[in-house]
C-alpha cells in the first residue's frame, strides 16, 4: 500500500464526510425519511418540467413508454396501459417504421397483462431507430373470442442502441433519490449539457416500495427526466429497493440483461458488471421479519460473476466498471468484514482486474484510490438523498481515456476527476 496515496484517500473522505461512529459503520442504518414525491407532469412530453399540479393522463396509458437496453443490438420496450391489453412495437430505422414485434411466452402471444414488455433483437450497435408502441385494450376474454378495444399507441421517437466496442460513450448515474423527484430534478439538470447515451439509477432511488401508483409516479419521473423514451436506462436495487409490499413487483417494471438483478453489458470500450448485494444485514435480522434469503441469492450471483469475469467480453474489454450500490469497500467498514462470508470472500480475487468501482449506499461521498482500505481498484461512492450531499455523475470513455466526474447539485466537482489512460 502507497502511503501516499492512503493519505490522498483518507483526506479525500475526512475532509467531505460528517465522522461516522463505530455503530453507523458496522450496521448502517439508512432509513432516511422520504421527502415527498413531487407531482410531475411526467406523462406529457418535454424535458425537466417540474409542477405541483397531478400528471395529465394519457388516453390509454399508465405509464408512456420507457427503453431499458440489453446489449449493444437489443433493446427492450417497457409501457403500462391502464386496461388489461395486447401490446406490441412496431420499429424501423426511419419514422415509416415497417417492423412489427410483440412478447410471447410458451407459445402464447402476452395479452390481458397492464404491465407490457417487448424486446427489439438483431440491432446494430450505435445506430439510429425509430419506434412507436401501439395496444388493443382487451374488454373481455374469453375461450373462443376475446373483445378488443380502439387500438391506441404513442408517437414514433427515434433511440440509438449502445454504442459498439470502437465508439465512445457516455453515461450519466444517480443513486440514494429515495424517491426524491424534486432532488433528481436538479441533479439531472447539472447533466444538461453532457450528451449521454444511456443512464443509470444505482439502487435506493425507488425506497421502501410499498404500492404501484407512488412507484409508477416515480418512474414517470425519472424515466421523463432521462428521455428513457429515446435512450435506455438501467435501474439496478438497492437494499431498500427489497423492502417494502411492492418490493416482488417491481422487478415487473424493469428490464435486466438475463433477467437477473446483477448483470454485464458492454457500452463503447467499457465492460459494465452491474452487482447486487442485497440487503445490509443478515438474512435472519428482524427488520426483515424471515423474508430475505440473500444468502442463497449471493451464492448464484457468485457462480455467474465467475463465469462473467471468464468471459471473453470482460477479459478482452478496454475498461471494466464495477456498478453495485452497497460498496464492497468503504473505509472502516472494510476492516469489519474481515470475517466475510464465502462469497464475499472470493469476490477480492474475482473483481481484482476492475478499473473502477462505483458504489452509493453510504450516503456519505467519498473516493478511495486503489489500495487505500483494501481495494484493489479505485472506488467512487456517491451521496443523497439531502441537498448538500446529493451528487450525480458523469462516467466517459474511449479507447483511451476513463473519466469520472462527481458533481453536486451546483454542478461543481467535489472530488478531483478520476482519470485513468491507456
Ligand atoms: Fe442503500
Amino acid at each position: 500500500m502507497k502511503l501516499n496515496s492512503l493519505i490522498a484517500g483518507l483526506a479525500v473522505v475526512l475532509t467531505l464526510a460528517a465522522p461516522l461512529t463505530a455503530a453507523d459503520v458496522l450496521i448502517p442504518d439508512l432509513n432516511s425519511p422520504v421527502t415527498d414525491v413531487v407531482a410531475l407532469n411526467a406523462l406529457t412530453t418535454g424535458v425537466s418540467e417540474v409542477t405541483t399540479n397531478p400528471p395529465a393522463p394519457v388516453p390509454g396509458f399508465l405509464q408512456t413508454p420507457y427503453l431499458q437496453s440489453l446489449s449493444p443490438t437489443s433493446m427492450a420496450v417497457l409501457w403500462q396501459t391502464r386496461e388489461p391489453a395486447y401490446g406490441w412495437v412496431e420499429f424501423g430505422p426511419t419514422p415509416a417504421l415497417g417492423a412489427k414485434q410483440d412478447a410471447s411466452v410458451h407459445g402464447l402471444r402476452t395479452a390481458n397483462v397492464t404491465e407490457h414488455r417487448v424486446v427489439l433483437d438483431g440491432l446494430r450497435p450505435g445506430t439510429n431507430y425509430w419506434y412507436r408502441v401501439a395496444f388493443k385494450p382487451i374488454r373481455k376474454f374469453q375461450a373462443y373470442k376475446v373483445e378488443f378495444g380502439p387500438e391506441q399507441g404513442s408517437a414514433p421517437v427515434a433511440f440509438q442502441t449502445l454504442p459498439g466496442p470502437r465508439q465512445p460513450m457516455t453515461t450519466v448515474i444517480f443513486n440514494d433519490l429515495h424517491n426524491d423527484t424534486m432532488l433528481f430534478q436538479q441533479l439531472r439538470r447539472v447533466a444538461d449539457e453532457t450528451r449521454f447515451d444511456f443512464s443509470v439509477f444505482n439502487g435506493d432511488c425507488f425506497a421502501d416500495p410499498a404500492a404501484a401508483q407512488p412507484v409508477l409516479t416515480t418512474m414517470a419521473a425519472y424515466t421523463k427526466g432521462v428521455q428513457a423514451d429515446h435512450r435506455p436506462a438501467f435501474f439496478l436495487r438497492g437494499n431498500h429497493e427489497t423492502r417494502g409490499a411492492y418490493a416482488r413487483q417491481l422487478p415487473a417494471l424493469m428490464a435486466w440483461p438475463g433477467d437477473r438483478p446483477y448483470f454485464a453489458f458492454s457500452a463503447g470500450p467499457v465492460r459494465f458488471v452491474l452487482l447486487d448485494l442485497g440487503e445490509d444485514k443478515p438474512d435472519d435480522h428482524s427488520e426483515y421479519s424471515g423474508l430475505i434469503d440473500f444468502t442463497r441469492f449471493r451464492r448464484k450471483e457468485t457462480e455467474w460473476l465467475k463465469h462473467e469475469v471468464a468471459s471473453r467480453e470482460y477479459r478482452k474489454a478496454t475498461w471494466r466498471v464495477l456498478v453495485h450500490h452497497i460498496p464492497l469497500y468503504w473505509g472502516q467498514f472494510a476492516v469489519a468484514l474481515t470475517n466475510r462470508p464465502p462469497w464475499q470472500q472470493s469476490w477480492p480475487g474475482l473483481l481484482k482486474q476492475a478499473d473502477l468501482a462505483i458504489s452509493g449506499h453510504t450516503h456519505v461521498r467519498a473516493f478511495y484510490p486503489a489500495r487505500t482500505v483494501g481495494n484493489p481498484y479505485p472506488v467512487v461512492i456517491g451521496g443523497g438523498p439531502k441537498t448538500n450531499t446529493a451528487t450525480v455523475m458523469i462516467l466517459e470513455a474511449d479507447a483511451r481515456r476513463l473519466k469520472l466526474r462527481v458533481l453536486d447539485l451546483n454542478g461543481k466537482e467535489v472530488f478531483p476527476a478520476f482519470e485513468k489512460t491507456r
